[in-house]
């Protein structure tokens, strides 16, 4: 959709714009629309961003203020006019041009072995070519672009009538609102596809509702269907959803006009609509001509599907040639030119045999649910979390109930709900404790929180917590004092609280068995390496409620020595970029407590680092200041964040995507869409890990 040329000029021209203004209000605001569209296709099609997102705002904002101005250039096509217009009373019922059919399913080699056969013996043919690609696992849709216009999005309902969600589908940046469609003879088309949430978004909202006392979605799946249908089109547009098309159902020509060349097979048809700016599966697709190679390739991505950044539950195999698919026809349930390859049932049914109450680092209480173990998806599940109180009333689960278990791919498991219908009258209701299930003190719950609480901060399980959580890969990195080695250490008495770790008393731990002299020197050497921790980890370490690492890093960056926020008050933390009112009221009431400020001395006190030469600034000492990296493809020599810190080490900076300010991609295998796009611009240094290695001198 656009060339290497398109990108260059777009890119300058947003530079261009966020600064200047055109000679007539109707080229800014053309040319603003412009770049806005691109940089929505670059973000939410291509997930490769190459504007920031204070510039997108930017400009943004200069189209409203432009439109303001000229109300009467505004247009429906604009990206201002995504944004909501109220609540809808409830959506009208529509029908579908082409009924929404389902798929039918196959769950092995032999089932497609014998689509197969039906297919060839059907069209009578000897060899059909088969285009595969992911059955996404979401809320069907079907589009109407009329004119090139965005006309109607609607649900699939019973698949003849769906429900007009137009208002909520302009929310979705991905969806183009106009494409050159006209230019294409296109009059009208109909297009398929599947409203998807990202499995990262997923996991943030799924933390939010938890937070709020509100019950996690189970999946994804729900997660999008639910917000297609929401009223106000202002919360779904806060959702991030995203969307894949799949399919073209129908379409009219332009008089006289001629159909264009690649809408005579599957594969072409979906190229073409992403060269017209439309998310499909373009880059996903793959063509085979035999069945066996489908098979293969079915089975070789089932074991990749948790790497996709949404949920796939199988492949979908459709006959390539349009007018093959158009001689076998459909049943009243299935199309005969397509079939699902189902991957491996991710929900499982299991009995609900006793739930037990944890205690967090941070004192919460939470109420995990241990069943009777079941495989799911290739795991053994025994113990599900049931997140809160709330979450369980909501769901009405009881010990002996038989539940049915999620596991949405990498998302960790969920009780959908209870089967209330297996139900024998024997299953005891979940009774919440009110004292510590660790150190018996009275349990509290503060009103604007679903978890219950133990404010001991003495409870013997949060002092080991917080010990594990301080030597942590992501904090201090003390390898080997994992949470095995704080447990016994802290039951011996040999590591009492966090500053004790730098106190251990080494005879005693020779004598206990299995400490050989060569582990103990160990041990030794990577605790007295993380004195040299950079103060963010130390203080990310502490775990200060709701200060994740990066408002670690933020905070670290503030100051020049950590006992600065003794002094510090919540106006002056809400001044930090993304510090909000909570987090600024947690942290100036962890500094502000007696023992945390003890704990911290006496870290200083045994050598730890606690200061921070680079206030205020980023690295700018180190062998890679001022350089910019990005790693893309699967690496095998190092781990992706290990690598990202060490070039944050030495000075440099990680960037979100390929743009003309990249410096050094370094690729791992199958590296995709960010390989070419450096090539493309020829100004980045594209080197292999190996040669990342020798660049860093690991
Ligand atoms: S083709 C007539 N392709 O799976 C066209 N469907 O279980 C039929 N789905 O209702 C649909 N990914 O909502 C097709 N790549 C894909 C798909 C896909 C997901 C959904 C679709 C369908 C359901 C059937």
């Amino acid at each position: 959709m656009y060339t290497p040329q398109d990108e260059k000029r777009l890119y300058e021209q947003a530079k261009y714009l966020l600064q200047h203004d055109l000679k007539s209000a109707e080229d800014t605001i053309a040319q603003l629309r412009e770049v806005i569209n691109y940089a929505d296709w670059q973000y939410y099609v291509q997930n490769d961003p190459t504007l920031s997102d204070s510039e997108y705002d930017g400009l943004y904002k200069k189209l409203k203020q432009e439109e303001e101005k000229y109300p009467e250039l505004v247009t429906a096509d604009s990206p201002t006019q995504r944004v909501a217009q109220g609540l809808s009373e409830r959506f009208p019922t529509v029908s579908h041009l082409v009924p929404m059919l389902s798929l039918d399913n196959t769950y092995n080699a032999e089932d497609l072995t014998d689509w197969d056969r039906r297919c060839r013996d059907f069209a009578g043919v000897e060899e059909i070519e088969y285009c595969v690609e992911p059955k996404y696992d979401g809320a069907s849709i079907s589009l109407i672009y009329e004119n090139g216009a965005l006309a109607r999005g609607a649900t699939r309902g019973d698949g003849v009538m769906g429900e007009d969600v137009t208002a909520n589908i302009r929310q979705i940046k991905a969806i183009p609102l106009s494409a050159s469609l006209v230019k294409q003879g296109i009059q009208q088309i109909e297009i398929r596809g599947e409203i998807v949430i990202h499995k990262n978004v997923f996991e943030a909202y799924n933390k939010q509702r938890v937070s709020e006392g509100l019950s996690p979605l189970a999946n994804p799946r729900n997660a999008a269907s639910g917000t297609l249908r929401i009223l106000d089109s202002a919360e779904v547009r806060k959702r991030g959803l995203n969307a894949i098309l799949y399919h073209i159902s129908d379409y009219t020509l332009m008089e006289g006009a001629q159909r264009p060349e690649q809408l005579s097979t599957h594969y072409g048809s979906l190229q073409w609509l992403y060269d017209l700016g439309f998310p499909t599966p373009a880059k996903e697709m793959k063509v085979f001509k035999h069945i066996d190679d489908v098979i293969k390739y079915c089975h070789e991505f089932e074991g990749h599907r948790d790497e996709l950044p949404f949920e796939v539950d199988g492949l979908v195999i459709k006959v390539n040639d349009f007018a093959l698919q158009d001689m076998m026809g459909m049943t009243s349930h299935h199309p005969r030119w397509a079939v699902a390859f189902k991957f491996k049932a991710r929900q499982a049914t299991s009995r609900l045999l006793k739930v037990e109450f944890q205690v967090g680092r941070t004192g919460s209480i939470t109420p995990v649910a241990k069943i009777e173990p079941v495989p799911i998806g290739g795991v053994t599940v025994t113990s599900v979390s049931l997140f809160n109180e709330d979450v369980v009333r909501e769901k009405d689960v009881r010990i002996g109930d038989t539940v049915l278990v999620e596991r949405a791919g990498d998302v960790i498991p969920y009780i959908v709900k209870p089967l209330t219908e297996l139900r024998t009258g024997d299953e005891v209701e979940i009774k919440f404790p009110t004292h510590c299930p660790a150190c018996n003190s009275e349990l509290e719950k503060q009103q604007d929180e679903a978890a219950w609480r133990c404010i001991n901060i003495n409870c013997p399980v949060q002092v080991v917590e917080r010990m594990i959580h301080f030597a942590s890969k992501d904090a201090m990195d003390i390898r080997s004092l994992g949470s095995a080695n704080v447990q016994k250490f802290y039951e011996l008495g040999l590591l009492p609280d966090i500053p004790g770790i730098y106190h251990i008393d080494w005879d005693k731990v020779k004598q206990l068995g299995g400490f050989g002299e060569k582990s103990v020197t160990n041990l030794q050497q990577a605790i007295e390496q993380s004195k040299k921790q950079p103060l963010y980890r130390v203080i990310y370490g502490l775990g200060i409620r709701h200060v994740g690492e990066t408002t670690a890093k933020t905070l670290a960056s503030a100051v020049s020595h950590i006992s600065e926020f003794y002094d510090w008050n919540i106006e002056k933390l809400s001044m930090l970029q993304d510090i909000g009112p909570k987090v600024a009221t947690s942290v100036i009431d962890f500094f502000a407590r007696k023992e945390n400020r003890r704990i911290i001395d006496m870290l200083g006190a045994a050598g730890v680092n606690l200061a921070n030469e680079n206030k205020g600034q980023m690295k700018t000492d180190g062998a890679l200041a001022g350089k910019t990296f990005l790693f893309t493809g699967t690496l095998s020599h190092f781990k992706r964040s290990d690598a990202e810190a060490i070039v944050e080490e030495k000075g440099g900076a990680i960037l979100g995507g390929v743009s003309s300010k990249l410096n050094y991609l370094v690729t791992g295998e199958d590296a995709g869409s960010k390989l070419e796009k450096a090539k493309k611009l020829g100004t980045v240094a594209i080197l292999t890990e190996q040669e990342f290695l020798e660049l860093v001198g690991e």
